[in-house]
């Protein structure tokens, strides 16, 4: 099954909450919600009083990826505003403490790799992991190019996750659109993120139906 995600990046955040009820009237699975700390990445987003806000009004679980130094300190306001998947840098933290940590919070834990990082860097706690995101672009702005290179890393985790017989979803984010969305999907991704493609598309259902290949 094919999960889709769109990321409140790319709304209107003049008009964030009823973006949100748009999206999951027209299918969507999962509001992914990319928070930046200016540190980590080179871009300031969103955080905890507007999870807090987002909580109230949809029912669909709030996928919170967190783009920070120090994730082990936010992990728990995270959790107690409302988030209900919570992920987490390799290149920010140690995985094999925080994903536990996120479970025992309640929320599924999430292990992010980003483009220039080999995709075995997160093998060691493959196991810890509800799923796994490959970054497709280098994180920081929505509207970005996917690069290419980063479906090959989809392919690799999915053999890894096949050959341990684990049945991990693997996550991509970053400049997936209608045209590359085939590619995400074969490659093994099962929850595509999307922003411009969905947001700034005319027709936010159908856009959805799209991206999960219908
Ligand atoms: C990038 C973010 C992505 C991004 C996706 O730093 O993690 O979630 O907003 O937006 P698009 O789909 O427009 O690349
Ligand atoms: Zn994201």
């Amino acid at each position: 099954m094919i999960q889709i995600a769109p990321s409140i990046l790319a709304a209107d955040f003049a008009r964030l909450g009823e973006e949100i009820r748009a999206v999951e009237a027209a299918g969507a699975d999962v509001i992914h919600v990319d928070v930046m700390d200016g540190h980590f990445v080179p871009n300031i987003s969103i955080g905890i009083p507007i999870v807090e806000s987002l909580r109230k009004i949809t029912r669909l679980p709030l996928d919170c990826h967190l783009m920070i130094s120090e994730p082990a300190k936010y992990i728990e306001p995270f959790a107690k505003a409302g988030a209900d998947w919570i992920s987490v840098h390799v290149e920010a933290c140690d995985l094999r403490e925080l994903l536990p940590a996120i479970k025992k919070l309640g929320c599924r834990a999430g292990a992010v790799v980003n483009p220039p990082t080999p995709i075995d860097r997160i093998f060691p706690a493959l196991p810890l992991a509800d799923y796994v995101l490959v970054m497709s672009v280098n994180p920081g702005f929505a509207g970005q190019k996917l690069i290419p290179e980063c479906l090959e890393k989809v392919r690799a985790l999915k053999v890894e996750c096949d050959r341990r017989g684990l049945k991990t979803p693997i996550q991509i984010d970053g400049g997936i659109t209608e045209d590359n969305a085939p590619a995400a999907r074969t490659a093994g991704a099962s929850i595509l993120v999307a922003g411009n493609a969905i947001f700034k598309s005319g027709d936010y259902r159908r856009t959805i139906a799209t991206l999960r290949g219908e």
